[in-house]
């Protein structure tokens, strides 16, 4: 059995989770939803990034009792450009210190790029990006990596950089 899980606080990664959905007409469910995970044996999960963690990811996939067999899939959703091989490289290892070895190691990662309404912020994100934005203006040019530029580019701003085009090779590898 297969399944889409994902973890989403404004929406972005839960775009992605449909348009995978209608896509593979794998079932969509919120992490927060899913009861008993160990029933799949085909995983995607896809979570929105804060401060460097997947959101719901560890919560959902520690739970799997037995990893041999299962194709787990997790797609991280975040600011930085994920063209940006030191960007994918630091999500990678976050993700590597958030899963238990076992699953780690059975686990394909691919990064997807999201977006952000500052509108929409609740005031614990909005003061955190705040502080965040402020400290990375200050730094010099050449210590500027892909998640501090993202930041200082769409620093108060409504942007979105959603690109459907992007599940494709996720599409591949569930085939
Ligand atoms: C408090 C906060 C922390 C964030 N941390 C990261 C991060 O570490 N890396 C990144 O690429 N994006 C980061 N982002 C951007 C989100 O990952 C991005 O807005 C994403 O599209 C949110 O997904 P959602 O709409 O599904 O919640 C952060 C955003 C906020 C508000």
């Amino acid at each position: 059995m297969e399944i889409i899980v994902y973890g989403s606080q404004y929406g972005t990664t839960e775009e992605y989770a449909h348009e995978l959905s209608e896509k593979t007409g794998i079932k969509a469910e919120k992490y927060s939803d899913i009861k008993d995970i160990n029933k799949y044996d085909t995983i995607i999960y896809l979570g929105a990034l804060y401060a460097g963690s997947v959101l719901g990811m560890k919560k959902t996939l520690s739970k799997i009792s037995d990893a041999t067999n299962k194709k787990i899939i997790v797609a991280t959703v975040g600011l930085a450009d994920p063209n940006d091989k030191e960007n994918r490289d630091t999500i990678r290892q976050r993700i590597e210190k958030q899963l238990p070895d076992d699953i780690y190691n059975q686990t394909s990662i691919h990064c997807l790029r999201g977006g952000i309404d500052y509108s929409k912020l609740n005031f614990k994100h909005k003061t955190m990006m705040g502080f965040v934005y402020r400290r990375a203006k200050k730094l010099k040019e050449d210590k500027k990596n892909a998640e501090v530029k993202a930041i200082i580019e769409t620093y108060d701003k409504k942007v979105s950089f959603i690109d459907f085009d992007s599940l494709n090779p996720i599409i591949d590898e569930i085939k």
